[in-house]
């Protein structure tokens, strides 16, 4: 086991405990449970590979004063975004239609006047920024991996091969101008550095412009118990709160909040700079229903995870249960969030026989740490299995419309959100 992990910040022992530094504002943190070393989300292997997995300590945590919901430590960037990235944003239609919706709200609402240029950070393969493209608006994608970036520019989406930083910002406003939006989409969550993220979008952006981004939701994760949300990628899980404390160091203000159905429940955060745009009632809406989930109060994240030890052990119960009447169950979709939950729960070969998925990079290999087979839809729809574990819970629309036949033929879906349960 290779436990090569970063911590937000170096550690600074009084009374010999442990005080791990806020990565926005440098406040201790409170850690408030543990999952134990944990493979990467997106550490999917060959099955012959007999080199030691790499694995970190995962433990989320939050700032009491700022409320960031964060990991105490994370792998390095490049152990996980690197020229071998297997997630491929346009694998699914619906969320190409998402994102088309998303690129078309940014441009009705917030782009004005002749040449506009739009900015997305971790553009991946274009999947968003191809709609720009498509009406022929300038845009330029910012995206780390480079077999992706290679993807977007197949499409026609102009795409560079970096890390976003203020030396990435300053270069592209000195080659292109300032941009009337910076767009990202499950991105900004990933970047334990946000602060210079931050840093560089305010420098990037003209003085109206607006920063649109959306990421997993902190207020979904805590009333759905999706602890599946929390790994080696998710960094931060935000809020309004938190994404005002941390955009707000720069002089930007959340001016819009809308909540999205992608990941299982995220947030579209529309930022300005103070005092340039109106703030949208939205906005005191969500941050309402955040007080009354207590998103700052300690005892909210006691209660998560009590909620999530139950979870695990219903989910551990049931499969248990319908292994011992002799039936198969097979896991739908390699998703990077069933890694947690297979690694939480122990969920390995003997209780899923392998774990269906329609990404080519993904298939023939096995799962993170628990070592499942990943294998193609057509071994799927050749045998039926009795149960299907839906770990792609976030497509469930999508699929259970396109697996008619499978329940057809008399299979039950498993699913744990928001609770274990036989559909
Ligand atoms: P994704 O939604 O990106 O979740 P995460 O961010 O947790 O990785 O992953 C969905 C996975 O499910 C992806 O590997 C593709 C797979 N998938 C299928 O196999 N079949 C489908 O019909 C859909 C919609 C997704």
């Amino acid at each position: 086991m290779t436990t090569a992990t970063h911590s937000t910040a170096a550690p600074s022992s009084t009374s010999g405990k442990e005080t791990h530094r806020c990565l926005i504002c440098g406040e201790g943190i409170r850690p408030f449970m543990t999952f134990g070393p944990m493979p990467l989300g997106n550490g999917f292997r060959r099955p012959d590979d007999t080199r030691p997995e790499y694995r970190f300590e995962m433990e989320p945590a939050v700032c009491p004063k700022c409320t960031t919901f964060q990991l105490v430590r994370q792998p390095s960037p490049e152990q996980m975004f690197h020229g071998e990235y297997a997630f491929f944003s346009g694998t699914s239609k619906r969320m190409g239609e998402h994102f088309r919706g998303f690129a078309e709200s940014v441009r009705r609402d917030f782009i004005a006047g002749t040449d506009p240029f739009v900015v997305e950070l971790g553009s991946n393969d274009g999947i968003m920024l191809r709609n720009f493209a498509g009406w022929g608006v300038r845009h330029l994608g910012v995206e780390p991996s480079a077999n992706v970036a290679e993807a977007a520019r197949a499409q026609g989406v102009r795409t560079m091969v970096a890390f976003f930083s203020p030396d990435t910002a300053r270069a592209i406003r000195g080659e292109h101008g300032p941009a009337d939006a910076v767009m990202a989409a499950n991105v900004m969550c990933h970047i334990p550095t946000i602060n210079a993220i931050a840093e560089g979008i305010a420098h990037l952006l003209k003085p109206e412009g607006v920063l649109a981004f959306e990421d997993p939701y902190l207020g979904d994760v805590l009333e759905q118990t999706t602890y599946d949300q929390i790994y080696d990628e998710h960094t931060f899980l935000f809020s309004v709160h938190s994404v005002n404390a941390i955009f707000g160091r720069v002089g930007l203000e959340v001016i819009r909040a809308e909540p999205q159905w992608t990941h299982g429940g995220s947030m579209r955060y529309t930022l300005c700079r103070k005092g340039v745009r109106p703030v949208e009632r939205s906005v005191a809406e969500v941050l309402a229903r955040e007080r009354a989930l207590g998103v700052a109060d300690m005892a909210t994240y006691d209660r998560f995870r009590r909620a999530c030890e139950a979870q695990r052990d219903a989910l551990v119960g049931l499969l248990r249960k319908v292994k011992a009447e002799g039936k198969r169950v097979v896991g739908y979709g390699a998703t990077s969030k069933s890694t947690t939950i297979m690694n939480y729960c122990g969920i390995g070969p003997d209780l899923v026989e392998f774990v269906t998925d329609t990404t080519p990079t993904k298939q023939g290999k096995v799962t993170p740490g628990s070592h499942v087979p990943v294998r193609p839809h057509a071994d799927f729809a050749a045998r039926y299995p009795e149960y299907a574990l839906l770990f792609a819970y976030n497509h469930a629309q999508e699929i259970m419309e396109k697996e008619k036949a499978f329940t057809a033929a008399g299979g039950r879906w498993i699913t744990y959100v928001p609770e274990v349960k036989v559909l």
